[in-house]
């Protein structure tokens, strides 16, 4: 069966904060006093639920300078083209955190709800448009900056100087850690970019391959923790 959605651009959907949680293996004390930073968040609904809760945490995307009802039109455009191109691929994933594919929809659909909500309300303020590569912050802004769902997985149509530059902007805004998730693509194998990166920055960076409690796409149970060597 033919997919009859087509996706131009980047994928603007988001996943839950449940999720963020799991992908980030975040406790309570990684985030106590700490500025959170959510690069490529796109209509993730990290942001929103961690400052309801008073956590001080920032979203940056290139899509924020978009209106709400454009976002949260583009967020179920792009959820129902994606819940159709993986229903010709079920069998590639791991049922655990989801059941089916229908609870997928209905969880992810809400999240892009409590975005919009959320967005329409914080906009400029938690909500900022940046690329990657060029982050308006001054360095160590951010105790702790979160990737998801941007690096690796795209990485044949992100070239490595992109994943290479991003990786650098992001740790120049963290004073203490970078996190990474998944760092496998859609069939489940692992990208090279993240052997190259591992031997790019072995110098200057201490990286660690953290196994996590989630995993969808399999191998997707590890996350990418960075931190800068002091000189
Ligand atoms: C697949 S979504 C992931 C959203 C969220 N992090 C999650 O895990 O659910 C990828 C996001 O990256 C954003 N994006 C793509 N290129 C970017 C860039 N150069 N700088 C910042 N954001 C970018 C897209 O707009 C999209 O919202």
């Amino acid at each position: 069966m033919k997919n009859k959605f087509k996706i131009k651009g980047p994928i603007f959907i988001g996943r839950s904060y449940q999720e963020y949680l799991k992908f980030f293996h975040l406790e309570h004390g990684c985030l106590e006093n700490n500025r959170v930073l959510d690069c490529a968040a796109g209509a993730s609904s990290f942001t929103a639920h961690m400052n309801r809760k008073g956590y001080d945490v920032i979203a940056v995307d290139i899509l924020y300078h978009q209106d709400p009802g454009f976002l949260q039109r583009r967020c179920e455009e792009h959820l129902n083209a994606l819940v159709e191109a993986l229903s010709q691929m079920e069998g590639h994933f791991v049922w655990s955190f989801f059941q089916d594919m229908n609870q997928l929809r209905e969880h992810r659909m809400k999240v892009c709800r409590d975005f919009s909500q959320d967005y329409r309300a914080g906009r400029g303020e938690r909500y900022i448009k940046a690329d990657l590569t060029s982050l308006p912050f001054k360095d160590n802004t951010f105790d702790l900056v979160l990737c998801s769902h941007l690096l690796f997985i795209y990485d044949h149509r992100l070239s490595y100087e992109f994943h290479l530059n991003s990786i650098k902007e992001m740790l120049r805004v963290a004073s203490k850690e970078l996190r990474i998730y998944p760092l496998v693509k859609s069939k489940g194998e692992k990208s090279p970019f993240v052997e190259k990166i591992m031997e790019e920055l072995q110098e200057t960076v201490k990286i660690e391959i953290l196994k996590v409690d989630y995993e969808f796409r399999k191998g997707g149970d590890e996350m990418m923790k960075m931190k800068l060597i002091e000189s």
